[in-house]
């Protein structure tokens, strides 16, 4: 029996591998893909979305909505240093591009709305995989907090429990954008599953053995994420060498195979303000009150499950 998903993103280059890997796991059943604003603005992370959805699952219509354009009670922040102005390390043609964005004005704008449905209608509980800021999940909790306690679970690719942060030394980027959701879906009382950068940081495409594997499958969909990854390890965009991190495929990869990933149990919450401390992920345990621990992944296996990812890339979810 497959594990209904409802992906969160905001398309960007890890996103776009997340949903590639997402979707070539019989393990899990997209239900529904959800975007919002965060390595770049709604409208660019939507059409994105929309353009991989095509690539990715041609057979298959899978609901697309839009969500929130800006974080719930700050301005919103984007990361396009890291992902290009359009999201995915510039591999749009501007033409293709242009006519992508007109397109978003007929996507529903219902994606909070998505988000309660899918999880209060699935006779199954719905895992919703938050891979961006948490805005829309939050806004989702707050709408119908009943309802979203009926999901199976939340895994999040964010925060930082003892690594340095990717925006400031404390915080990493999803949780800095929109701190205020982040510590409503933790302390929603649904099962949240954490995936730091801890741990994330551990799970690199270092060379171009992956980008010249799915260039040759000699199919559109392999030549698209080999070009993806050979655009972003480059060199403007990671300016480390040419390390590409798969943060958001390591969420997923918390879903698919649990084992190699070591959890531990934290209830935890996530600073606010425009402090040093901004999105700042604690452990609560060490503050007053307490709140459901969530399970945060602290190591992992970051060989098994690179190349795990990498195998089901390439295996684009075919036979065998
Ligand atoms: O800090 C990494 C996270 O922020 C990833 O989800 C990346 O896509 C960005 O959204
Ligand atoms: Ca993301």
């Amino acid at each position: 029996m497959s594990i209904p998903v409802v992906i969160d993103t905001d398309p960007g280059v890890d996103d776009a591998l997340a949903l590639a890997l997402a979707l070539a796991s019989p393990e899990l059943s997209v239900r529904a893909v959800t975007t919002v604003a965060g390595n770049v603005d709604l409208t660019t992370g939507t059409a994105n979305a929309g353009y991989l959805l095509r690539i990715l699952a041609p057979s298959t219509a899978i609901r697309l909505a839009q969500g929130c354009a800006k974080p719930l009670a700050r301005e919103l922040v984007t990361a396009e240093e890291v992902h290009g102005s359009d999201g995915l390390a510039g591999i749009t043609g501007h033409e293709r591009w242009r006519r992508s964005r007109a397109e978003t004005r007929d996507i529903p704008a219902d994606a909070v709305d998505a988000i309660v449905e899918e999880v209060e209608a699935s006779p199954e509980p719905v895992t919703v995989i938050a891979l961006g800021p948490l805005t829309n999940v939050a806004a989702a909790v707050r709408r119908d907090p009943a309802a979203m306690r009926r999901a199976g679970a939340i895994v999040v690719m964010g925060g930082s429990l003892h690594a340095r942060g990717n925006v400031t030394p404390h915080a990493e980027f999803n949780f800095y954008v929109d701190p205020e959701a982040a510590d409503v879906v933790l302390a929603s009382g649904v099962p949240v599953v954490v995936t730091p950068l801890d741990v994330t940081h551990q799970l690199a495409v270092s060379d171009e053995t992956v980008e010249s594997r799915l260039a040759s499958l000699a199919d559109s969909r392999g030549a698209f994420l080999g070009e993806l990854i050979r655009r972003a390890r480059a060199e403007q965009f990671t300016g480390r060498g040419g390390k590409l991190l798969l943060h958001d495929p390591a969420a997923v990869g918390t879903l698919l195979w649990p084992e190699l990933f070591t959890m531990e149990s934290h209830p935890l919450t996530v600073d606010g303000g425009d402090g040093d401390l901004r999105g700042a992920m604690r452990s609560a345990a060490v503050d007053e009150g307490s709140r459901m621990a969530a399970q945060v992944a602290v190591d992992v296996a970051a060989d098994a499950v690179v190349s795990r990812i990498v195998e089901r890339l390439v295996a684009g979810g075919g036979p065998g």
